[in-house]
């Protein structure tokens, strides 16, 4: 088969990685990659949003099947593009269409299905400028801290959680009022609560049948200790230790069939990974988020773990026969430290020249923002390279990604040492 994998992040060359070592594969290209997907494949200079050229470029290459990595070409529309015209419709594209895709585009539509299929959930209501003055009234009745999030895409930053009645007040004011976030907060979902510890879970679905991958749990905070600003994410293990065989179960039971079912009942056509972020509450799992791709750097984490062909896999989504594929996980874990340009989240340099990439034996270098240019690998973001451990046990992992994620060098590097040491 050949496979163009849209995107070209960390996630994106986790994937590719991973497909690379499938028998089932004859050529791989990432549009756009980066100077790390060029050791599985082709990059193509591409948007992940030019669909047009997207198509075009799958009809020179008779590409057999797309795996779509980020959120914006599925929430504006790609998976429907290729079904719309005739010429390329039978090219199956893994991950939802635009309908489906709503479940991450809209927080609103999201926690509407959750309450629709009886998904526990925090409670919550939606407030817009027409009923602006009843949110403000319903905050008043609400506990504190009180969670308000921008009902559409909002590059990570939607989510408030106001500790006092005054900050929230104001916060929903300048989000439904002046557009704090523009129109993604047109809409703002009022949301209790919750107190726990945050794991994800992953699923690929064809729409029917599912494989519940393995879960993972990613660090969000620039800072040691969880401290300071949100980021993208600065590592991620899998499994998780404090989600066993106990709570999975009830993942699966209360959240995860309930969703395949749900997408089903209301005939909303499913092909593609959902990533549950769930929120544990004193062993009992509610459904934080959904998002309709892998989390990044949660991939670099799951997909090491997976011995199956992942193409295989792929396959029965596209041909709707999922069950019928063979899956199975390595009892290993994994541990990603994303290594970062000094400054970010905030203001950042790119364009350092990385070294040392090949002292590196034990671990696997994911790159994410990375650029080739001259025969050098140059940093071109904010996470430059996600460095992944698998080993017998967390604590071995630990030390190795730790080690491993020190050996690489770029002029202003930072990576949080204590990725997962909270879970020993
Ligand atoms: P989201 O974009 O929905 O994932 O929210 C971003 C982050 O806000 C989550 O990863 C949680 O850490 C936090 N969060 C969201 N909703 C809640 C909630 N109901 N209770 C507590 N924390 C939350
Ligand atoms: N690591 C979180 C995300 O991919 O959304």
């Amino acid at each position: 088969m050949n496979i163009l994998i849209i995107g070209s992040g960390g996630r994106e060359s986790a994937f590719a990685y991973k497909i690379a070592q499938s028998k089932k594969l004859d050529k791989l290209f990432i549009a756009p990659g980066n100077a790390g997907t060029l050791a599985y494949g082709e990059n193509v200079p591409l948007k992940v949003t030019d669909f047009e050229g997207q198509a075009q470029f799958a009809l020179d290459n008779k590409i057999d099947l797309i795996l779509v990595g980020p959120e914006e070409p599925l929430v504006k529309g790609i998976h429907d593009y290729f079904l719309s015209r005739e010429d390329i419709k039978h090219i199956p594209v893994i991950g939802p269409q635009q309908e489906g895709a709503q479940l991450e585009g809209s927080k609103d539509f999201s926690k509407q299905f959750m309450q629709r299929h009886q998904i526990p959930t925090a409670a919550s209501r939606s407030f817009d400028r027409s009923n602006l003055e009843e949110g403000l009234a319903y905050l008043e009745t609400q506990n504190l801290p009180i969670v308000l999030k921008a009902d559409g895409l909002a590059a990570g930053k939607g989510v408030l959680i106001c500790e006092s009645l005054q900050e929230a007040k104001d916060e929903l004011k300048a989000m439904i009022a002046d557009a704090k976030f523009g129109a993604a907060s047109d809409v703002v979902v009022v949301e209790e609560f919750l107190k726990g510890i945050e794991l994800s879970v992953f699923v690929l679905t064809d729409g029917t049948s599912y494989k519940v991958l393995p879960s993972a749990k990613d660090y969000k905070r620039i800072g040691e200790g969880d401290t300071g600003l949100n980021t993208g994410g600065m590592g991620s293990i899998s499994p998780v230790p404090f989600a066993d065989e106990i709570f999975l179960s009830k993942v699966e039971e209360r959240i995860i069939k309930p969703t395949v079912d749900g997408l089903k009942k209301d005939n909303i056509p499913y092909k593609g990974f959902i990533f549950i972020g769930l929120m544990n509450v004193g062993g009992e799992p509610f459904v934080i988020e959904y998002n309709v791709r892998m989390g990044d750097p949660e991939t670099e984490s799951v997909l090491p773990r997976i011995e199956s062909d992942l193409v295989d896999l792929l396959e029965g989504v596209a041909q709707g026969n999922l069950d019928t594929r063979s899956y199975t996980v390595s009892s290993k874990t994994a541990v990603t430290v994303m290594l970062v340009s000094g400054g970010y989240p905030g203001d950042y340099e790119s364009g350092k020249v990385i070294s040392n990439i090949e002292n590196v034996k034990e671990s696997i270098v994911f790159h994410a923002g990375t650029k080739e240019q001259n025969g050098e690998v140059l940093s071109a973001g904010g996470r430059v390279i996600a460095v992944t451990t698998l080993q017998d046990t967390l604590f071995d992992a630990l030390q190795q990604a730790t080690a491993d994620a020190g050996r690489i060098y770029f002029d202003g590097k930072y990576f949080r040492r204590d990725i997962g040491f909270d879970l020993i």
